[in-house]
Parts: structure tokens; sequence; C-alpha cells
């Protein structure tokens, strides 16, 4: 059994003195190219990662929740019939999802469990969307209503948007309701439909953690969500997927020189995508994961020092197809393409690398694609 499982299990016996009637899990994802376009209705192409937030537990009667984070060392409670909000407190997501869920109709029992997540809390591999899903997860067992993946993503980016105060778009909620073993998945952030593609034989993802990290509620995302809307209104369509790449060359003098840029990243990024999800080749992957770092460098403005020192790094070294910074960016981790003979020596150097470079002591970890929210055995 995985070992933050059997943490969760062994803590809930403690506190409890009986096993957990379930145990569940939500994972966080590393985004292998489509960045910045799940909010103007475009592809990502994310994966879900095999580090996730666990949470063991059993039904309570009394319609209250309570439960104990390993993480933050502090015990949460609430009624779901009488929430509050609380201001900055990694309470408010299990609160939140609880609200959009009784907001869509659902009827919800309580519960008591405790959690545990490996995924770096704020790290850019979407340690919130994997709480909310586990969280949703937990009070699907309990209460019982349907599991429908995307319908689950919307109400824990709901959640998000409403209730934690952060404007994410789908992409992070999406992935970790929806991940496939073994496989990305191409998401249609309009539809919400979902392609699961192969990643390339003979290749491994990377993830390369910089050690700093983004205010994903800072006004930066949000500047560059207005500017995309914005692009849309004066090309006259409802999102910016819906322009083509030769559309957008020809209509591209009627925008802005800021807002041109901006616009440009998501059309190009859109396109690559979809190329990157029918790509064999490790190395065309690589070279659209290069471009969509630059893209998102020159033309989005939201990498850093550190991302691009990192990604310099992992492309200097052997056995690298391509890197890109990866999630909001501003900080948090960078993601590479290795080939599976060179990823050993690749994860040894590359985090020396860049340390040397910037002085920061950084976390690289190989990431196996892994299911999405799901009940394990106990
Ligand atoms: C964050 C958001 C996502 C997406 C990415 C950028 O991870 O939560 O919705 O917008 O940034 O691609």
């Amino acid at each position: 059994m995985n070992s933050l499982a059997q943490t969760v299990v062994a803590e809930f016996q403690r506190r409890y003195s009986a096993r957990p009637e379930y145990l569940v899990r939500a994972p966080g994802r590393v985004n292998l190219i489509g960045e910045h376009t799940d909010y103007n209705d475009g592809f990502v192409m994310p994966l879900a990662i095999d580090r996730a937030t666990w949470i063991a537990l059993r039904p309570r009667a009394d319609g209250q929740v309570v439960l104990y984070s390993l993480d933050h060392q502090e015990e949460l409670q609430f009624a779901v019939g009488d929430l509050h909000k609380n201001a900055h407190h990694w309470g408010e997501y299990p609160k939140g999802v609880a609200w959009a869920l009784q907001q869509a109709g659902y009827g919800l029992r309580g519960w008591e469990g405790v959690t545990e997540c490996d995924v770096p809390l704020g790290g850019g591999l979407s340690s919130s969307a994997s709480f909310e899903l586990a969280t949703a997860r937990a009070f699907h067992e309990v209460s019982k209503f349907p599991w429908d993946k995307p319908t689950m993503a919307k109400l824990g980016q709901r959640a998000e948007n409403q209730w934690v105060g952060v404007n994410c778009g789908i992409m992070d909620q999406m992935i970790s309701a929806s991940g496939k073993a073994g496989h990305a998945l191409l998401i249609d952030c309009r539809s919400l439909e979902t392609t699961s593609v192969s990643l390339p034989a003979g290749t491994v993802v990377v993830v390369l953690d910089t050690s700093t990290r983004h205010k994903l509620s800072s006004s930066a995302y949000n500047e560059r969500r207005s500017q995309c809307e914005a692009a849309a209104k004066t090309l006259g369509v409802r999102a910016l997927r819906d322009v083509s790449v030769a559309e957008f060359e020809r209509r591209a003098g009627e925008l802005d020189e800021l807002i041109c840029r901006r616009a440009r990243h998501v059309v190009a990024e859109n396109e690559r995508t979809l190329t990157a999800a029918r790509t064999t080749d490790p190395a065309e992957l690589g070279r659209l994961m290069d471009a969509s770092h630059k893209s998102l460098r020159d033309d989005y403005e939201v990498s850093s020092k550190e991302l691009n020192a990192f990604v310099e790094c992992a492309r200097a070294l052997p056995g690298c197809y391509g890197a890109r910074m990866t999630g909001a960016g501003f900080g948090g981790c960078a993601v590479a393409l290795v080939r599976t003979d060179a990823a050993t020596a690749f994860t040894n150097k590359v985090g020396k690398a860049y340390q040397q470079v910037t002085g920061l002591t950084p976390q690289v970890f190989p990431c196996q694609a892994s299911n999405g929210a799901e009940l394990v055995n106990l």
C-alpha cells in the first residue's frame, strides 16, 4: 500500500480506535503542454501524477465534518448545513466543496477522517485541486450521489473560484478528476471532452520544482485573463479558442501590441497542444514544449528567472527532448521530457546545475501518470 495511504489509515485508527470505512485519493497534476489556454476555452494536455491528497474516513450521522490534517497538524470541524467562510485557511477547500455540492442540489452526509498530501503545497502542481477532488470523493462515498467526472471537476472549480476566491480555469480539477494511469489527457476545455494520449515510448516526465512559489490569486493571472477577453472581443469571437493561427495572422494588426502578444501565445499554444496530442515522436513533442516555453516567456510573460534557468539547465543535459515551465508560472515548477535510459543521470544532475546557477535548493522527481480521484481498496 502507498505510504501516505498507510499513514492516514494508521492515524485514523489511532484517533477513532476503528478501521476507516473508505480510503480515497485525488492526484495533483503536471501539464505537458497547453498553458493559459483553459480559460480561453482551449486545449490542455496534463497528466495526473503519482502524488495525491489521501483521506481515510467514515460517515457521521450528525451532519458534521471532522477532518484532521497531518500536513497542518490541525483538526477542522464544520456542519454541512451551516457553512461560514474563514479566509486563508486550509479548511476552506473542504468547506467550499461542501458548499458547491449543495448549491448543485446534492444532499450531503457528514464524515470524519484524516488527510495527508504529498503534492508540494502551493507549488504549482495543483495541490488545491487535488484536495478539492479528494474531498468531493469523500462526500460521494458517504452521501452516494452520482460521480460524474466533469461535473465534479466543475464543482471543484466553483469551490475554488467562489468560495476560496481564486480565479482559476478548469484544467487542474478536470485532470485531478479524470486522470488515466499511464496516459496524458487531451482536454477540450469548452466541451470538457477528454482523449487519452500515450506518451512517446521510451520517455519519462520529470518535474523540476524551482522551490520558488507563486500566488495564483495575484493580479497578474487575472490581468492575463482580461487581456485574452479583450482580444476575443476585438476579434469578435466568443473565446480565443475560436481563432486559428492563419486567421490570427491576418487580423493581428487590429490588436494593440501587448494584447496581440498575449493572444498570439494562446492561439499558437492551442495549435501546439493539438499537434502534441497527435505525435508519437518524442523529439517533436520536445520541440513543441520548448516553443511553448519561449512563448510563455516572451509573449505571455508569465515565466520567471528561476523557471528559465531550470529549463536551460534541463535542455543542456543529454537525453532531454524538451522542457518548459508548467502551471500558472511566476514560480513553481518546470517539466522536462527525458529519454528513459538517460533519466537517472538527468535527475541526478539537473538539480545540481540549477543550484549552481541560482543558489536555490530545488526538488526534482520523475513521475508516473496516475488515475484521477478514486476509492482505493483498504
Ligand atoms: C493554473 C490554473 C489553471 C490554468 C493554469 C495555466 O494552474 O489553476 O486553470 O489556467 O494555471 O495554464
